[in-house]
């Protein structure tokens, strides 16, 4: 019975800490250093009682800022994962593994603390992974990316097309030419002024997704097409064809579904422009850039 309580008291300590700190879950950061200049409650993602990845959650938003994550060769199909939740973000001392939501009413304290299916159906807005199941070998992982707190409401022009695509390319890139770790980290690029917001004003739609990778070992015969791709290599996406061509210009000629939805890539240096430049803070994703001689 002392041993089950202790048992206890460790599992809650421990599962305590995954929320307000990185600190349990950096092994999902190149060199164990999470992004630098954004605020946000950090939560390190257990499933099975394993820490999966990483999220930079903002509860004003109730969506996230990034998820962090270690990229591994998928292998099977995209799992019909039940949607999940964070208890841990409603209840601070409940155990940090998340949850998948139960049929019938929510307790209200879960509805307060996050987004919840309700606010994405009949919404025109589907449910954007920034850690994809795609990038992920294991069915546990599969399924550990099908939590509320890793989505952010994405256009389905965005989500089926475009943004798709990049996963995939960014799939066979360092399924082919990365030969160690590969650190991938998915954030979103809040409108300047003028939040949107999803139907009942909970949850913060993002104006652009962004992704970056951080692979410091890599098969240097590269072919020409991906001679910048490395180390480190970035995208914007557009989630909004109303916005201005600045940062991510426009295809007039893409499919019309897809059209206002375009990815432009580009390097981490340039995405880390347009993130200070929005945030008005300097931002860097990866410790020294990902050129550290990790
Ligand atoms: C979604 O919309 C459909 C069609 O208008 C409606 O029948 C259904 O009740 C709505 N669901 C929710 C959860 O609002
Ligand atoms: C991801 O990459 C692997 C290895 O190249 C490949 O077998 C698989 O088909 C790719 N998956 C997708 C969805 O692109
Ligand atoms: C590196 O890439 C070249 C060309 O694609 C390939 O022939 C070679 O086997 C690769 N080396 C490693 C270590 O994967
Ligand atoms: C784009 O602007 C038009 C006209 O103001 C508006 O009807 C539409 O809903 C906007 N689209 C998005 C995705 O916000
Ligand atoms: C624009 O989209 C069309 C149709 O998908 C494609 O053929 C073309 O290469 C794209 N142009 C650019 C500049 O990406």
């Amino acid at each position: 019975m002392l041993g089950v309580m202790l048992v206890l008291v460790f599992a809650t300590g421990r599962c305590a800490a995954d929320v307000g700190d990185f600190a349990p879950c950096l092994q999902f950061f190149y060199s164990s250093w999470p992004p630098k200049g954004l605020m946000g409650t950090p939560i390190c993602q257990r499933y099975y009682n394993q820490h999966r990845f990483a999220t930079l959650y903002s509860r004003p938003r109730r969506s996230p800022w990034f998820s962090a994550y270690l990229y591994s060769i998928p292998a099977g199909k995209r799992p019909s994962a039940s949607w999940k939740f964070e208890p841990q973000l409603a209840y601070p001392g409940a155990d940090g593994n998340m949850i998948p939501f139960p049929p019938g009413p929510l307790d209200q304290n879960v509805v307060e603390s996050q987004a919840v299916d309700l606010d994405y159906i009949n919404s025109t807005y589907s449910r954007g992974h920034l850690n994809p199941s795609l990038h992920h070998q294991s069915r546990e992982m599969r399924s550990a990316t099908f939590t509320l707190t890793n989505v952010v409401p994405q256009k389905a022009g965005s989500n089926d097309g475009p943004w798709e695509f990049l996963e995939q390319d960014v799939n066979n890139t360092l399924a082919a030419y990365c030969l160690g770790e590969a650190y991938i980290v998915t954030g979103i690029i809040p409108y300047r002024n003028n939040e949107h917001w999803l139907k009942n004003h909970r949850v913060a739609v993002p104006e652009y997704l962004w992704s970056a990778y951080c692979c410091p070992n890599y098969n240097h015969s590269l072919p020409e097409q991906l001679s910048d791709a490395f180390p480190t290599y970035a995208a914007v996406g557009r989630n909004d064809p109303n916005s201005t061509e600045e940062i991510v210009p426009v295809n007039k000629t893409a499919k019309r579904q897809f059209r206002g939805y375009d990815v432009r890539q580009m390097s981490l240096e340039t995405l880390e422009m347009y993130l200070k430049d929005r945030f008005n803070t300097v931002v860097s994703v990866f410790y020294e850039q990902c050129s550290g001689s990790g």
